[in-house]
């Protein structure tokens, strides 16, 4: 199977946790996208969505899904979403897509977080990604030297054409490379000390309640 059929299993493996008759919380991605296309089959069966990006939005809206603001909400028993990287505990590095800021804010609403993620992803370690952090501009050379202490390399990740990538809340974003992340929540709560970080990329807080795995043999639930 190519990786994007292993995404698309698991996108279709993620309806039977989609509560008939609430929201959804979406996220953000190639594998989101495959969910999103699953769950219109289901569209009349929910009350609607909450999304974590403009791109997801566009997408629901296009299927006919209504999407609620966040702030209108006031929990969601369930956020999908996929991960670029998950470890044996459902720890997370997110953000390769930018939707890193938002995405946590819907996690935070939901009850349980349902990874969907090809097997690629399943890592012993977190860190081979290059970590994703949403900043404000004028502490990122700041920030790059704080990640350069903690023993990463950290760069102002840029278009094509070299403008900086902004996120749908208009900020840069720092990609860290480098980084052994054996001690998630702890570095998860450091880097949210430092002043100028909008997101850190890293869901240790947040981290998934199950991930549905991808694989040549199926789709494997693993449960944290
Ligand atoms: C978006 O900002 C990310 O957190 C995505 O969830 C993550 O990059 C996974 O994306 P894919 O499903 O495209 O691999």
């Amino acid at each position: 199977m190519t990786q994007d059929e292993l995404k698309a299993l698991v996108g279709q493996a993620a309806l039977q946790y989609v509560v008939p008759g609430e929201l959804v919380g979406v996220g953000t991605g190639s594998t989101v996208n495959h969910f999103i296309d699953a769950l219109a089959t289901m569209k009349h069966r929910i009350k609607g969505a909450v999304s974590s990006s403009h791109a997801s939005t566009l997408r629901l809206q296009a299927h006919g899904i209504h999407v609620f603001e966040a702030a209108e909400v006031k929990r969601l028993p369930v956020y999908v979403d996929g991960a670029d990287e998950i470890d044996g505990r459902g720890f997370m590095v997110k953000g390769g897509g930018a939707a890193l800021t938002r995405e946590k804010i819907v996690a935070d609403l939901a009850e349980r977080f349902v990874c969907i993620a090809d097997a690629s992803k399943r890592v012993e370690v977190l860190g081979a990604f290059a970590l994703p952090v949403e900043v404000i501009t004028m502490a990122a050379h700041q920030l790059e030297r704080r990640f350069t202490a903690l023993g990463g390399t950290a760069t102002l990740r840029r278009r094509a054409d070299g403008a900086p990538v902004l996120t749908d809340n208009g900020h840069p974003l720092l990609d860290v490379q480098g980084l052994r992340i054996a001690d998630p929540l702890a570095m998860e709560a450091e880097i949210n000390q430092w002043p100028g970080v909008v997101t850190v990329g890293l869901f240790a807080r947040h981290r998934a309640s199950l991930c549905l795995l991808g694989t040549p043999e199926g789709v494997q639930t693993l449960v944290f």
